[in-house]
């Protein structure tokens, strides 16, 4: 196979900390390269290097394009070599509409002395034409979703022609049919020859779309694998660094039979519609059970934890051990001891620029003051005794917990919760942008906890995860239930089948 690029021991290091060491990196011609690795492994750092936004002189090691040493000193000048980059990270200018957007900062371009937006228009048309991507050039970016974002980044990223494409986890904030939407323009793009690096933490993802992969770990290459040899159980051995018995825990024991929550006929009107986002959901679950939630994004899963946690309004009826409770505010839930931990650490978890132990006992406060004075100490040991045992990776309780991994983030979301010592847990995505290592972790803490006695309730849109790790699985689509199953009598299959026919019988 010829290699359009190549490198030779590449090697990056920050304030003297190595990011990347010795790294031969080979990307064959036309193919869609897997780039995986657990966070912090080194991905972003190596594709920056090679598109410029390290420049040369910055890292240690050469790399070779077409045979010719490289060396960019900005994204423009890899982008004149044919080399095009997608971050991780969607910048987009939300005032200005797409076809703006597309050939932002692009030389030739901006630097004429008037830029005829109706020229401009007509390439971006032709250009997201020829992508079979359906976004109108005029339309404001504002109004975009945040696939349709992902695809202006990337049709931006095409509009300079180039040969290879690099894109920097695409799908990370997408839910299931925004990334196959993806997929079919990447598909297109490896038909029409373009070679592609693509950057995910998703196994299945490589699975379903890529050639080879390149495994880093601490910032080497730790295995390059071919298409012939992927299977989900040698990537992630290869990203951990051991053989991995199971992907999920057993549970060793078994739930207990004392019935802990109970919901009848619980409703959630739609805020605009006359139509319901929740029609008529009745189960029950006991203490220390696993329940998993099941669904295509908009199928009424995060709608159902909403209820439960008393931040939607509802009808029906939720009882919390036999007693009809009125959840009309998230402080009620709390006091019928039921904990939430949200799909979106940003938004609405996590405070930045405040330190790891202040970020666990936000909001649980009362338990570490005394005479109206927080018990520093007592809120340093909590946050300690929490690091240790969630083995929560930060160099202190004192750290600012912008600087931690994804995995780190969440589990500290979860200490905070844990402080109030819930009876039940409703966790929206749990594992969602955590790496293979923090995500079994995670597992175990789910097992762990219901070992204790808290009864669980997991949306998760991975539904191997659900099949895998919970005692029973129901399965919503368009705001109902439509399938229920115990633990070893579901399978993947049985989930999608469940959720397409529903959703093609509502339609
Ligand atoms: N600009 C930076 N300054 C300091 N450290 C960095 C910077 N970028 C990355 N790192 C560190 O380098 C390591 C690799 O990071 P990165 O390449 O972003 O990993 P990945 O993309 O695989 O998650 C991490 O330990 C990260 O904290
Ligand atoms: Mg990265």
């Amino acid at each position: 196979m010829t290699h359009v690029l190549e490198t030779d021991r590449l090697g990056k290091r920050f304030a003297g900390v190595p990011a990347l060491s010795g790294v031969d990196f080979r990307l064959g011609a036309g193919e869609i390269h897997a780039l995986v690795g657990h966070n912090g492994a080194g991905k972003s750092t190596l594709v920056k290097i090679l598109t410029g936004v390290h420049a040369a002189g910055s890292y240690e090691g050469s790399f070779r394009i077409g045979g010719a040493t490289a060396t960019f000193s900005s994204p423009a000048a890899a982008r004149a070599e044919g080399v095009a980059y997608v971050p991780q990270e969607i910048q987009v200018v939300e005032q200005l509409s797409v076809a703006e957007n597309v050939y932002v900062g692009q030389t030739g371009l901006d630097t004429a002395p008037l830029v005829s937006f109706r020229e401009l228009r007509r390439r971006a048309g032709e250009l997201l034409d020829r992508l079979e991507i359906p976004i109108d050039p005029r339309s404001p970016v504002a109004a975009l979703s945040a696939t349709q974002r992902q695809l202006v980044m990337i049709a931006r990223a095409l509009a300079t022609e180039p040969h290879v494409l690099i894109l920097d986890e695409p799908t990370a904030s997408l839910a299931g049919t925004e990334t196959e939407r993806l997929f079919a323009v990447l598909d297109r793009l490896r038909d029409a020859g373009t070679t592609m690096v693509f950057i995910t933490h998703r196994i299945p993802e490589v699975m379903r779309m890529c050639d080879r992969a390149t495994v880093l770990r601490d910032g080497r290459k730790v295995a390059e694998i071919e298409r012939e040899q992927f299977s989900e159980r040698a990537i992630v051995a290869a990203m951990v660094g051991r053989e991995v018995d199971h992907l999920y825990p057993t549970r060793s024991g078994a739930h207990g039979e004392q019935e802990v929550l109970r919901l009848e006929h619980v409703s959630v009107p739609h805020p605009t519609r006359p139509r319901d986002v929740l029609r008529d959901v009745s189960f029950s679950a006991r203490r220390g059970e696993i329940i998993g939630i099941a669904g295509v994004v908009g199928a009424g899963r995060t709608e159902l934890l909403s209820a439960l946690y008393g931040s939607l309004p509802h009808g029906g009826t939720i009882s919390v051990e036999g007693r009809a409770l009125k959840l009309r505010n998230p402080a009620a839930a709390r006091r019928a001891g039921i904990a939430m931990l949200t799909e979106d650490r940003k938004g609405t978890g996590l405070l930045f620029n405040f330190a790891l132990r202040e970020n666990i006992t936000a909001g649980n406060l009362s338990g570490l003051s005394r005479g109206g004075w927080v018990d520093r100490r007592g809120e340093q040991r909590a946050a300690a005794g929490f690091m240790q045992s969630l083995r929560i990776k930060a160099p202190s309780p004192g750290a600012d917990v912008a600087h931690l991994s994804g995995g780190n983030q969440q589990k500290i979301l979860l200490a905070r919760v844990l402080m109030n010592a819930p009876r039940i847990m409703l966790l929206d995505e749990p594992t969602k942008g955590v790496d293979v290592e923090t995500r079994q972790e995670i597992y175990r803490l789910i097992l762990d906890l219901a070992d204790r006695g808290v009864t669980l309730l997991v949306v998760s849109s991975e539904i191997a995860e659900l099949v895998g790790l919970c005692d029973r699985c129901l399965v919503l689509a368009d705001g109902a239930i439509v399938d229920e199953f115990r633990r070893g009598e579901g399978s993947e299959a049985r989930v999608i089948e469940a959720t397409t026919t529903a959703t093609g019988a509502a339609a």
